[in-house]
């Protein structure tokens, strides 16, 4: 059923999960989170009530939200937070999404367990590009920690070291059964022979890339990031945090037979420590209760570069929509991990430094009094500056080995981009080999979906404009896309919905360590070009 009216209460209730017991923030008691159903088109709203111990605030990932960033909810960028024992109504707008989107807490690391799908339908009597299925399954990939994620993000920020890699993969909450005291927390799907199901995923990890398959079934991917794409045919698929995929499993094998699915780390850094573990699931079918055979997946190595990205690189938009147009703006930006100073070289990462993260070698600082939303739209001085990015693109061998001391150092800021409503604007995110090699970073822009034209590994050519070389007939449209390491990626998108628009990586360390930058997009000249008004009940700031 379908409604426009939503209570969410954000409240911390006990879970036990790997031997143990925690509290665990929850909305409603809920591990993963309610699922929202909702028509394309459709306006929603959301009483977010803190019944916690601790701040709040809540994103619709994915969520173009037309002219109103009030709702869009990160922390500090569009809002204050809610405080415990307050509330605030969102109102969510979809307008272009079609597929699949998420929703999650934008405060600090509550997203860890914060979150769930958000299930968009055709309006009744219009088209869906593919054979209807049978039924919808909800899948969120996510990570469990045994200790309390606030001390997680505490200890990591006060040693200046990596945070410390989680416990456990799950499946809809379950870790599944290679991990201790699982047997019973494992997820079961059970499906009838010759149905076909349509999986709704997510990828709601904190800091992880997951390859996941399903033993001798293949899946068609007919969605991502809430956009239709051209059915594609996987026998895996590769998912960054932040990202969805619409994904349609044909329930077509023995039906005597049980078989895994599996879920696990694709990682591309050989220093950075990682969760190398697997969560398994079990599909299995009615008649097969007890089937005795049971059939692992394979899935790609952990580390298998041109498996990941074969498969982002396949997914293809079923529409394309203003991709040939010519770019007003061009911003070339490294998405690069740093080192900072420590107080008598007293910090746990290399040298007795602390690490950091970087855009164009500035690491966001993130307002701790007034959003940055708020100080646009009342001309509240010195609460951010506007010189992003702070230097002409940087041009030198972004991925060599030996990279000059003072590009390791990043400068903290807070500096957000100007951009005039309508520009056609295309950013180049060049990953670097700063910080100890590099890593992969899924980038994410709210309030947009844009085009990722144009991909390669090793230094973008900033002089050599390589955009012939740029799919414009059918890239994918997202909302969340993944540089590689040591590698580029370029994307586009028009600046047609006015407000403040946070972007960042999705691995969350990365977050908390300034791997983020917020563009503005100012008002046009129409009348439905222009931010809407502040709703009423928008949360104090102090
Ligand atoms: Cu999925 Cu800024 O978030
Ligand atoms: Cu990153």
């Amino acid at each position: 059923c379908i409604a426009h009216r939503y209570t969410f209460t954000v409240k911390e209730v006990p879970y036990n999960k790997l031997c143990s017991t925690k509290k665990i923030l929850t909305v409603n008691g809920q591990f993963p989170g309610p699922v929202l159903k909702v028509y394309k088109g459709d306006t929603i709203y959301v009483n977010v009530r803190n019944r916690a111990s601790e701040n709040i605030t809540m994103h619709w990932h994915g969520v173009e939200q037309p002219r109103n960033p009030w709702s869009d909810g990160p922390e500090y960028i569009t809002q204050c937070p809610i405080r415990p024992g307050s509330d605030f109504m969102y109102e969510v707008i979809f307008s272009i999404e079609d597929a699949t989107v998420w929703w999650h807490a934008h405060s600090s690391w509550t997203r860890a367990t914060v979150h769930g799908l958000i299930f968009i339908y055709p309006r009744p009597g219009t088209f869906l590009p593919f054979p209807k299925p049978d039924h919808e399954i909800p899948l969120v990939l996510g990570e469990w920690w045994k200790e309390d994620v606030r001390e997680v993000v505490e200890q990591f920020i006060r040693t200046g070291a990596d945070p410390n890699v989680s416990d456990a993969l799950t499946i809809n909450g379950h870790p599944g059964f290679l991990y201790p005291c699982s047997n019973s927390d494992t997820f079961e799907l059970t499906v009838e022979k010759g149905k076909t199901y349509r999986i709704r995923m997510v990828n709601a990890a904190m800091n992880l890339i997951f390859f996941f398959s399903i033993a001798k079934h293949s899946l068609t991917v007919v969605a991502a990031d809430g956009h239709y794409t051209k059915p594609l045919n996987a026998t895996y698929i590769t998912i960054s945090p932040g990202q969805t995929l619409d994904v349609l499993l044909h329930a077509d094998q023995n039906p005597k037979r049980t078989y895994y699915m599996a879920a696990r780390a694709y990682h591309s850094s050989p220093v950075i420590r990682f969760n190398n573990s697997t969560t398994i699931g079990i599909l299995r079918y009615i008649s097969s209760s007890n089937a005795k055979t049971s059939s692992y997946p394979s899935l790609p190595n952990y580390n298998d570069t041109s498996a990941a990205f074969g498969f982002f690189t396949n997914i293809k938009s079923l529409y394309s929509g203003q991709v040939r147009v010519k770019i007003s703006r061009r911003i070339i930006s490294t998405v690069s991990l740093n080192l900072l100073a420590c107080p008598n070289n007293s910090c746990q990462g290399p040298n007795g430094l602390r690490l950091a993260a970087s855009m164009n070698n500035i690491s966001f600082v993130t307002p701790n009094h007034v959003d940055i939303l708020k100080a646009y739209y009342l001309h509240i001085k010195g609460v951010y500056g506007t010189r992003f990015p702070a230097f002409p693109p940087l041009v030198f061998n972004f991925t060599a080995d030996d990279q000059p001391l003072i590009l390791q150092t990043s400068r903290l800021a807070t500096e957000v981009k100007m951009i005039k409503y309508g520009e056609a604007v295309e950013t180049v995110f060049q990953g670097t080999s700063l910080g100890g090699g590099g890593i992969d970073h899924p980038m994410h822009l709210h309030g947009f979906s844009f085009y990722i034209v144009g991909f390669g590994f090793g230094n973008y050519n900033v002089t050599k404009d390589p955009s012939s070389n740029y799919n414009l007939k059918d890239p994918p449209y997202r909302n969340t896309a993944t540089v590689p390491r040591n590698g580029w990626i370029a994307i586009r998108f028009i600046a047609n919905n006015p407000g403040v628009w946070f972007m960042h990586c999705h691995f969350d360390r990365h977050l908390t360590w300034g791997m983020n930058v917020v563009f503005i997009v100012e008002n046009g000249r129409g009348i439905n070009q222009q931010m809407l008004p502040p709703p009423p009940d928008l949360p104090p700031c102090y």
